[in-house]
C-alpha cells in the first residue's frame, strides 16, 4: 500500500464542494494541504498523515469550498465619488458624466494627486477587505492614469503590493479606459500601443484591457493595443457592450481574449461567437444594480453556451460594491443564474477567465490550497441569506489570512 501522504494543513468533517466534475460535493469530507497545494481530499477518515505541526480543524456542519476568484476589479484608486453616485440615481446617464469629463476623469485627477504610499496604503488595505470575503485570486487593473507614465506608476505600485500580498493577484494593464478631455484620440490610441512593449519587458502586468462602448473606444482603437498585446506575449481581455453593443463580444472571440466582461448589452451572435472561441462571459452585476442599466441575463449566456463568471468590478464609479458573496448573491438574483452555477462562476470560471484554472479554483490534488469555510452547511446560502456573514476561515496557498 502506498505511504500516505504528510500534510500540515487537515479541514475535516465538512461538506466539501469541489467544484470538479468528478468528484462533486463530498459530504462527512476531508481535505488536506502540504506546502500550500492540496495532496488529498475524500470522505471519512483523512488519510494522510498529519506533519509535526500540523493544524487539523473538525468543521462539522460547515461547507469547505474553493477560495472565490475575483477576475475583474479597479483597486488601484484614490477619492470617492458620492456626488456622481447621487446625481447618477436621479437620472444622469453614465456615459453622460464622463463625456463632459467627471466619472472616470475624477478618479484619475484623485489617483494622480496620491503619492505611492498613500496608494499602496490603499490597495493592501482593499486587497486585505476583499481576502476576508473569501476572495484568493483576486485581478486588479490600472486605468486610472490615462497617461502613460502614470498608468506605469500605478502599474508598479501594484507590482510591489503584489509582492507582499497574502494572496494571488493577477494585474492587467488597462491601456484604454477613457480619452483624456481634449486628447487626441489617435496618438493617444498609439501611445497606449506602444506602451504595451514596456508593460511587457518590466512584467507589470499579465493581460491588456480595454473598454470598448458608444464614446468610449472603438473596436478598432482596441485593436491596435490587442496587436500590440500579441507581439508582447501578454492575453487579452475586455469591457464589452456593458451601455451599447459596439461589437465588443465578436471583437474579443476574434481575438481569442481570455475573457469579455460586462456585456449587458451584448448580441446573442456577440455571445455565439465568444462560446465557439472559448471565450469567458465575466459578469458584472455589482455595475447594473448601482448605475441601475438592465443587468446582463443568464439565460442567454447559458442558451449560447459560454462560461459564466462573476467579478466585482470593485471600482469608485460603477461599483463600490466589495467582496464576492455580494457578486454572488446578485449573479443569482439579479441575472438569473442559479446558485451553483453562480458558485462556479466565482471559482471555477473565474479562474478560467484568468488563465488560472490549473492552479485555482476548484479542488483537486496538485492545485493551490485556496479554501474558504463556510458558516453554514448549504453553500446556497451565499445567494439566498444576501449580506449574511458567511465567510468563516480563508486559506490562501494552505495558509489562514482570515476569519
Ligand atoms: O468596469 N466601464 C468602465 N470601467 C469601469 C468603471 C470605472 C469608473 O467609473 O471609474 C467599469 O464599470
Ligand atoms: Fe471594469
Amino acid at each position: 500500500m502506498p505511504e500516505r501522504p504528510l500534510a500540515d494543513l487537515i479541514l475535516r468533517d465538512a461538506r466539501v464542494v469541489t467544484q470538479e466534475p468528478r468528484s462533486g460535493v463530498i459530504e462527512r469530507g476531508w481535505i488536506a494541504a502540504r506546502a500550500g497545494r492540496i495532496v488529498g481530499l475524500g470522505t471519512g477518515e483523512p488519510r494522510v498523515r498529519g506533519s509535526a505541526r500540523a493544524v487539523e480543524r473538525r468543521v462539522r456542519g460547515r461547507v469547505v469550498i474553493p477560495g472565490l476568484v475575483d477576475p475583474h476589479t479597479h483597486l488601484l484608486y484614490a477619492g470617492r465619488r458620492y456626488e456622481e453616485f447621487v446625481e447618477r440615481r436621479a437620472g444622469t446617464p453614465y456615459l453622460e458624466i464622463l463625456k463632459r469629463g467627471g466619472g472616470i476623469h475624477r478618479t484619475v485627477a484623485q489617483t494622480r494627486a496620491a503619492s505611492d504610499a498613500a496608494l499602496a496604503r490603499l490597495l493592501r488595505e482593499r486587497i486585505a477587505r476583499a481576502a476576508a470575503q473569501g476572495t484568493t485570486t483576486l485581478e486588479i487593473k490600472s486605468g486610472y492614469g490615462l497617461a502613460v507614465e502614470e498608468e506605469l506608476r500605478q502599474l508598479r505600485i501594484i507590482d510591489r503590493v503584489r509582492a507582499e500580498a497574502p494572496i494571488d493577484i493577477v494585474t492587467t494593464y488597462l491601456a484604454l479606459h477613457a480619452l483624456p478631455v481634449g486628447a487626441d484620440r489617435a496618438a493617444f490610441v498609439a501611445a497606449a500601443g506602444r506602451a504595451v512593449a514596456t508593460v511587457a519587458r518590466e512584467k507589470l502586468a499579465e493581460r491588456v484591457d480595454a473598454f470598448v462602448d458608444e464614446a468610449v473606444f472603438s473596436v478598432s482603437d482596441a485593436g491596435v493595443v490587442f496587436r500590440a498585446a500579441r507581439r508582447a506575449g501578454l492575453a487579452v481581455v475586455l469591457h464589452a457592450d456593458q451601455f451599447n453593443d459596439t461589437g465588443g463580444a465578436a471583437l474579443a472571440a476574434r481575438s481569442h481574449a481570455l475573457s469579455a466582461d460586462h456585456l449587458a448589452a451584448a448580441s446573442d451572435r456577440g455571445l455565439a461567437a465568444m462560446a465557439g472561441a472559448g471565450t469567458v462571459a465575466v459578469l458584472l452585476p455589482g455595475s447594473a444594480l448601482i448605475v441601475g442599466y438592465t443587468p446582463p441575463d443568464a439565460t442567454r449566456f447559458r442558451k449560447a453556451g459560454v462560461r459564466m463568471a462573476l467579478a466585482t468590478d470593485q471600482n469608485p464609479g460603477t461599483s463600490p460594491l466589495e467582496g464576492m458573496p455580494t457578486a454572488i448573491a446578485l449573479g443569482v438574483n439579479l441575472c438569473g443564474m442559479r446558485p451553483d452555477e453562480a458558485l462556479t462562476a466565482a471559482t471555477r470560471n473565474a479562474a478560467a477567465a484568468l488563465g488560472r484554472e490549473r492552479v485555482s479554483g476548484s479542488l483537486r490534488i496538485g492545485k493551490r490550497a485556496d479554501l474558504v469555510v463556510l458558516d453554514t452547511d448549504d453553500e446556497r446560502d451565499l445567494a439566498y441569506r444576501v449580506g449574511a456573514r458567511l465567510i468563516r476561515e480563508v486559506y490562501a496557498a494552505g495558509r489562514r489570512v482570515a476569519g
